[in-house]
């Protein structure tokens, strides 16, 4: 196993590259945002390369957009698309039902269009991940620029009725400036360290004027593959509830993506 990629970062590629092998030639796949995402990214563009793989993507932020057309992936708008064979991508926590935080990366309103488009969404992921209970990684949820502080408050009014063990809420900043994501939105990160009922947070969060989307992606994941720092990488499929194991020795010649970055 090649040592020059940092465990967490072994753990990434091998769940990305297992994760490549669900996708075949002719299909319309969706491209996720974030570290995670970005190496299947390059797994596909070596798929391209080497292997004569003939896909349409469909990225779900500027930045996968750029690294998709730099690999050779062919690119194209989700309306262009209409709908998808499968989407693959990252997240920031999943619990055992397959129910995710997604937004980290500020990219959760496409990833979330582009995999409810999709027949099929496969989470990649290092064991990190994996919670027993959403909410101890920060909720984003997409605010739109206009009066996004009394959009702010209405959310905090409403967490009071949650069953949530913090209420606190915060602007994402970029520097000095808010964090602008790419539909030109604010993002709000709740601290909630615990979600009781995820689905009745969405849903109400959902509801109140300003807030577009939010981070939590309930019934929509049906896959996930966990990466290991030595290699290892476990397939649990909702469908089937079967959990597969297998293992993957990359050598020199795989480190061809150590300059990867989100
Ligand atoms: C971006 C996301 C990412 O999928 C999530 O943040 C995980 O990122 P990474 O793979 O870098 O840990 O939701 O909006």
């Amino acid at each position: 196993m090649n040592t020059d990629l940092s465990p967490i970062d072994r753990a990434k590629f091998v769940a990305a590259k297992r994760a490549a092998q669900y996708v075949r030639s002719g299909m319309k796949v969706g491209l996720g945002t974030g570290s995670t995402a970005a190496w299947l990214v390059q797994c596909l563009g070596e798929m391209i390369r080497d292997e004569g793989l003939q896909i349409k993507g469909v990225p779900t932020s500027s930045r996968t957009a750029q690294l998709a057309k730099d690999v050779g992936i062919e690119v194209i708008s989700l309306d262009e698309a209409k709908s998808l064979d499968l989407t693959i991508d990252g997240a920031d926590e999943y619990d055992a039902e397959l129910n995710l935080i997604k937004g980290g990366g500020g990219a959760l309103l496409q990833e979330k269009i582009v995999a409810t488009a999709s027949e099929r969404m496969v989470v990649i992921a290092d064991a990190s991940k994996k919670v027993e209970t959403l909410g101890a990684f920060p909720l984003p949820i997409e605010v739109i620029p206009f009066g996004w502080q009394t959009s702010k408050a209405l959310v905090e009014e409403a967490l009071i009725g949650m069953d949530v063990l913090g209420r606190t809420t915060s602007l994402r900043m970029n520097g000095d400036a808010p964090y602008v994501t790419d539909e030109g939105n604010h993002i709000l990160d709740l601290h909630l360290n615990r979600i009781g009922d995820a689905r009745q947070l969405s849903i109400v969060l959902n509801q109140i004027p300003g807030i577009v989307e939010n981070g939590l992606f309930i019934d929509i994941c049906d896959t996930v593959v966990i990466g290991f720092g030595d290699g290892k990488v476990q397939v649990h499929d909702m469908n089937t509830d079967e959990v597969e194991e297998s293992r993957f020795d990359f050598v020199e010649k795989d480190n061809i993506f150590a300059d990867v970055e989100d």
